[in-house]
């Protein structure tokens, strides 16, 4: 595979040029891709059922949304989107990691995934969950290759807050033991936070500190990422035909959680101004969404 460079932004924030938009969405796909297949062990090597796993569960049609934001947050900085591959890989690899675990009969018991077995339905349990771990592993492999010592550091604390026990992996327990009676949507935005947003939140932040952002850049990227995440999750509790325990249906109307949605993008847009011109990417990422809520 031959990486193409990301394109440079011709839109400006007042007129977002959609075919500029799917451009850069091709690019950051076509780029993580080739990064994660340089990243990732060969097949044929030893032990060879293991790379595969992890290859059969990294390469299965994602849509690569979390490196595409952590891209156009590098862009937001002024930055080569480049600088932002560690962070687009990390990212990339824990969202992975947190769909084998989560389809294992022990937790969601998903026998399909993007439309094909899930990891586990094909490579065993065994070889899922040492396959989870090991894509763990590597995202926080990918956040000490940061060129910056501070923004190694810096990184490595952002992923293991996102995804340790004070966030993704602490929040998989409240799901599964979630009792829709009696809960509000503070307690569903909650978990949606940690479950989902958060590791949104990490890639805009992320994409920002590798391209040498700080201080109140860095907190709008961040609240970027937060309201993005949140409305991503509010679109899929929609879209799904058979609501999970957690999801926004037990505490809005379907009308509700429309308007709830597109408040959520507002307030995501809002957070994309302090770039200018140069947050484009990720003012157009948030108004997508829109395009999706059923
Ligand atoms: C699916 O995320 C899981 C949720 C957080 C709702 P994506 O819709 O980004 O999944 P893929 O990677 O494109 O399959
Ligand atoms: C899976 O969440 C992704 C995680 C954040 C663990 P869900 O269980 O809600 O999503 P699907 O329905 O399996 O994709
Ligand atoms: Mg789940
Ligand atoms: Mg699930």
């Amino acid at each position: 595979m031959i990486p193409r460079p990301l394109p440079p932004p011709t839109s400006t924030r007042s007129h977002i040029d959609p075919a500029a938009l799917d451009d850069f969405v091709a690019a950051s796909r076509e780029r993580v891709n080739a990064a994660l297949d340089e990243c990732l062990p060969a097949a044929t090597e030893h032990p060879a059922e293991l790379h595969r796993a992890l290859r059969y569960a990294v390469f299965s049609g994602g849509k690569r949304l979390r490196p595409t934001l952590a891209f156009g947050a590098a862009v937001a900085g002024g930055a080569d989107p480049e600088r932002a591959i560690p962070v687009a890989i990390a990212a990339e690899l824990v969202h992975t990691c947190s769909l084998v675990l989560d389809d294992l009969p022990a937790q969601d018991d998903n026998t399909m995934r993007r439309g094909r077995p899930a990891a586990h339905v094909a490579f065993g349990s065994a070889t899922a969950i040492l396959a989870g771990s090991a894509l763990l592993t590597e995202a926080f492999a990918q956040c000490i290759r940061l060129p910056d010592p501070s923004a190694c550091v810096e990184a490595g604390t952002g992923l293991t807050d996102t995804i340790g026990y004070r966030g993704l992996i602490g929040v998989q327990i409240d799901d599964l033991a979630f009792n829709p009676s009696g809960t509000n949507l503070k307690d569903v935005s909650r978990i949606h936070l940690r479950k989902t947003a958060s590791l949104f939140r990490f890639s805009a932040w992320g994409g920002g500190l590798a391209a040498g952002l700080s201080g109140e850049h860095l907190d709008s990227l961040a609240a970027f990422g937060s309201a993005y995440g949140l409305a991503f999750q509010v679109v899929d509790d929609l879209l799904d035909e058979d609501p999970g325990q957690c999801s926004i249906l037990h505490v809005l109307s379907r009308r509700e959680a429309r308007g709830h949605i597109r408040g959520l993008l507002d307030q995501a847009a809002r957070e994309t101004e302090v770039f200018g011109p140069d947050g484009w990417v990720l003012a157009g990422l948030a108004r997508r969404v829109e395009g999706l809520i059923p």
